[in-house]
């Protein structure tokens, strides 16, 4: 197995697909998809642009759809959510559609889209995610980060490191077998060195402050997490990703 990452999807290889992708988005849509499949919704399905969430969503019954809708951190008008993984409770996505789309996350999400298999990361559910790398040995992985309008962000780095530092942990596998780019050396020694301090490291990065300046200390605390929800979510059609069993 051979680990890639890419730190935004702008920076990601357009002439070839990975047999497995994993998209990250810690702040916050891959933590709020984790948590929405974890608390019983019945699929997340994904858009880069609004009017097309609005108007597929339509066809579905109002009683079985939620739609999240964020940009630039802050909640669309005329949307149910905002992106707030503390908004997704059991009672509030049980047996749910979450028509999402976000700033950066679900751009990445259309970005590996092609990939045999699609996967999405956060901190909060790393270990399904590694749990599933051990199991089925793809040969090749990419981890995308969603970065910030084709900006490099901390925390995506970062929990790519944590994937990768988990496997090389579980593995016989030496640094050099392990890493498909010199992006991957770095984003293991990125999480190493905050492993113990991720709330710190979500108060430096540059979309950790802009949450922090709409009130979202919470989130950033949820988010910093790790291995809290054993879901692994997982793309069954383009765009449409479910809980896999
Ligand atoms: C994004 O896609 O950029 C985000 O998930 C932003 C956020 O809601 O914090």
């Amino acid at each position: 197995m051979k680990l890639f990452v890419y730190h935004t999807p702008e920076l990601t290889p357009k002439d070839k697909v990975p047999e497995c992708a994993i998209a990250v988005d810690v702040l916050r849509a891959t933590t709020t998809m984790a948590t929405v499949l974890a608390s019983g919704g019945e699929a997340v399905q994904v858009f880069s642009d609004l009017d097309k969430l609005m108007q597929e969503s339509e066809s579905w019954p109002a009683e079985k759809r939620l739609r999240v809708g964020e940009r630039g951190g802050a909640k669309v008008p005329g949307f149910d959510l905002g992106n707030s993984p503390l908004d997704c409770t059991p009672e509030r996505v049980q047996g749910r559609r979450l028509f999402i789309s976000t700033t950066n996350g679900t751009r990445a999400l259309e970005r590996v889209q092609d990939a045999k298999v699609v996967l999405t990361a956060a901190f909060v559910n790393r270990s399904a995610v590694v749990q599933y790398l051990l199991e089925q040995q793809p040969e090749t992985v990419w981890i995308v980060g969603s970065g910030w309008e084709g900006s490099f962000s901390l925390e995506d780095t970062a929990c790519a490191g944590a994937i990768a530092q988990s496997v090389k942990a579980q593995t016989n596998l030496s640094l050099d077998e392990l890493a498909g780019n010199d992006e991957l050396i770095s984003a293991i020694a990125l999480y190493v060195q905050w492993q113990d301090n991720l709330l710190e490291l979500l108060h430096h990065a540059s979309h950790g402050k802009r949450l922090l300046r709409l009130n979202c200390l919470e989130d950033l605390k949820y988010c910093a997490q790790t291995d809290i929800l054993n879901v692994l979510p997982m793309q069954q059609e383009p765009g449409v990703l479910k809980k896999v069993p």
